[in-house]
């Protein structure tokens, strides 16, 4: 049997999906803070028009443009793998695949989307790129693809892990890009937090008003974001269409497809392209996981919430823990974000994905458990996926079900080791979510009349 599915390079997807076209019932349309619909001119400072245009668009196809599917050709398509020695390890009947997106030069997903931003908004003149990072991961995805395109970028690192990860820094200054940590004493947004918490370890929401602010201000620069908007999720479906293809090579098709939830965007790539199938009436549990420290869609709230602090972003109707929400800093700095894709939220409204849970430490012991029996050292992010794949195997074999697990294997933790270390010598702690915060998060929404 063959353990890697490969597709050959022309088989790479020439077409993003777009799911808006399928969805059963319209998602609610962004807002402006007085609650009326955002135009595409509002967006014109930050964004490209060509972005704007996939932002909103119900086409179910979307042309990739040739020049970035030369650049992802780089290390697409990824391969399918069967996972069989942890399959052997937990004795269950299931099959396990993953798809393993770490096989890119940032060691992520994240350059799907990046590669395709960089590309559009070189068309569109621009000079320069600002963007947040949580993990690192997408700051080096964005670094890298500005590289290829021959763009400046300027990269607004979440405290937190601008002190855990230094070699993340260093890969985002070998692609050229500058990085500074978040909150800095570069924009306004950042000063006024830095005023009052001087010693926050940042968060996202942080990190995307300085980014936006910085964009905002100067006629050469847009803003990036690797996350949570519609054409970021669009751009990632280039996972899910190769796993779907590479799946029927096997002879295959899922049972359950789990993947890790941040913002949603390997999630949301990796599943929406099966939504179709599940319409037609396929049985698919599709699962969402999170941390228990940051449960956007397991505990939040569905309503309209600004995606940043300094509430510069539209209003998104979203699963959120509240614009101001500041979570712990856990390892898996990429799933620190108060808020969750629009795209996500609302196929979790219609009941055709779900979310769950689960904490820190048994992140880390499914993720040796994989490093043990399959080789790959997953990132901290990943490894929330990896934990409850092998729960929903470890059902399999209590009740005997031979089902289809697929999960992504968003990224590698190369460059993670020092959570891993903190793991082994006994430094690191669960968090839980508590009740009083979800009280004052909804208590601090914005009001729409
Ligand atoms: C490896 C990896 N997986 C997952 C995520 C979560 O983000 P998203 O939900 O947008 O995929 C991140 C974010 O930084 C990441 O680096």
């Amino acid at each position: 049997m063959d353990r890697r599915i490969y597709l050959k390079a022309k088989d790479m997807p020439k077409q993003w999906y777009n799911v808006l076209a399928d969805i059963p019932k319209p998602l609610p349309p962004p807002l402006t803070p007085d609650g009326q619909p955002i135009g595409p001119e509002m967006l014109a400072p930050i964004f490209p028009m060509s972005l704007i245009a996939q932002e909103v668009s119900s086409d179910r196809w979307i042309d990739i443009p040739e020049p970035v599917r030369e650049v992802l050709a780089i290390w697409r398509p990824t391969p399918l793998v069967r996972a069989l020695n942890l399959e052997k390890y937990l004795e269950t009947p299931a099959k396990i695949y993953y798809k393993n997106e770490s096989v890119s030069p940032p060691g992520s997903h994240k350059p799907n989307t990046a590669v395709a931003q960089a590309y559009y908004n070189k068309e569109a003149g621009v000079k320069r790129l600002t963007t947040e990072t949580g993990a690192g991961q997408w700051g080096s995805a964005l670094s890298f693809a500005c590289q290829i395109f021959g763009l400046e970028c300027m990269v607004y690192m979440v405290r937190v892990s601008f002190d855990q990860k230094p070699y993340r820094k260093a890969m985002m200054n070998l692609w050229g890009a500058n990085v500074v940590p978040s909150p800095s004493d570069q924009t306004n947004a950042g000063r006024k937090v830095l005023e009052m918490m001087p010693d926050t370890p940042g968060s996202l929401g942080i990190a995307i008003s300085e980014a936006v602010e910085d964009a905002v201000g100067r006629e050469d620069t847009k803003y990036s974001l690797g996350s949570v908007l519609n054409h970021v999720i669009l751009h990632q479906t280039v996972v899910g269409l190769e796993t779907r293809k590479q799946l029927k090579i096997a002879g295959d098709s899922p049972d359950v497809l789990i993947g890790c939830v941040g913002g949603g965007s390997n999630f949301g790539g990796f599943f929406v392209p099966f939504i179709p199938d599940k319409l037609e009436g396929k049985d698919i549990d599709i699962i969402a996981v999170e941390p228990a420290a940051c449960p956007t869609m397991s505990r939040g709230i569905y309503a309209y919430d600004y995606g940043d602090l300094a509430k510069m972003t539209p209003l998104l109707k979203m699963h959120t823990l509240g614009h101001d929400f500041i979570p712990p800093g856990i390892h898996a700095g990429g799933l620190r974000y108060h808020g969750m894709a629009p795209i996500v939220s609302g196929l979790a409204e219609q009941g055709l994905i779900r979310a769950v849970n689960v904490h820190q430490l048994s992140c880390f012991e499914a993720a040796t458990v994989f490093g043990r029996t399959e080789g790959i050292i997953v990132a901290p992010e990943t490894s929330h996926a990896v934990r409850v794949v092998i729960d929903e195997a470890l059902k399999c074999k209590e009740t005997g079900e031979p089902k289809t697990i697929v999960f992504n294997l968003s990224g590698h933790g190369h460059v993670d080791m020092a959570a891993y270390a903190a793991y082994y010598a006994g430094q690191l702690h669960d968090y839980d979510y508590p009740d009083d915060d979800i009280k004052r998060a909804q208590a601090n929404l914005p009001k729409l009349d």
